[in-house]
């Protein structure tokens, strides 16, 4: 049985620019192989919008001759791709095997109760998105979690402020002393 969580996928609330479709057709354009290059397009795709809003799942889809339920299947199976506009700052929560005996639903629940959100989701004001991840290779360091370029090892939910405030000053570019 699949892992993948049923998500309904609501229409972009603004308008896709036709530049976006456009760059997309290009990119597709390029690839010598259709048939091995969906991850390849979607990666792009979401290089330029920051997440994949269905209209541009539909679009990749329609383009490349898969139905829209193959690109769905992708975009759900990888958890590097996203449905939602996501934060400027995404944190991922590790809840691999390692990290779970090591309490990392605790420290979920720590971020989602210091963020007002819940894994999945972003803060209303755009600064944040949080969501667990499967193992990232750094066990040893467990509990972990990685805020876009950094990782944190042995983390306490004593440690949880003081990473949002952190990583709230790298996205206001204030220099450490
Ligand atoms: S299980 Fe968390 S880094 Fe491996």
């Amino acid at each position: 049985m699949s892992s993948v969580k049923a998500e309904v996928i609501r229409p972009s609330e603004k308008p896709i620019p036709q530049e976006v479709y456009d760059k997309i057709d290009a990119f597709i354009e390029e690839q010598d192989n259709l048939e091995g290059a969906l991850i390849n397009v979607l990666h792009m795709a979401q290089g330029i919008m920051g997440y994949l809003p269905r209209e541009v799942m539909v679009h990749v889809a329609k383009k490349m001759g898969v139905s829209a339920a193959e690109v769905y299947g992708v975009v759900s199976f990888y958890s590097f791709f996203s449905t939602k506009p996501v934060g400027k700052c995404k944190i991922s929560i590790c809840t691999g095997t390692a990290c779970f005996v090591k309490g990392a639903n605790v420290i979920l629940e720590a971020f989602e109760k210091e963020l007002g959100i819940k894994a999945g989701e972003t803060t209303k004001d755009g600064m944040f998105s949080l969501r667990e991840v499967r193992c990232i290779g750094a066990c040893g360091l467990a509990p972990v979690i990685n805020a876009e370029e950094n990782v944190y090892g042995h983390i306490k939910v004593e440690d949880v402020k003081r990473i949002i405030q952190e990583q709230t000053d790298i996205i206001f570019g204030k220099k450490e002393e």
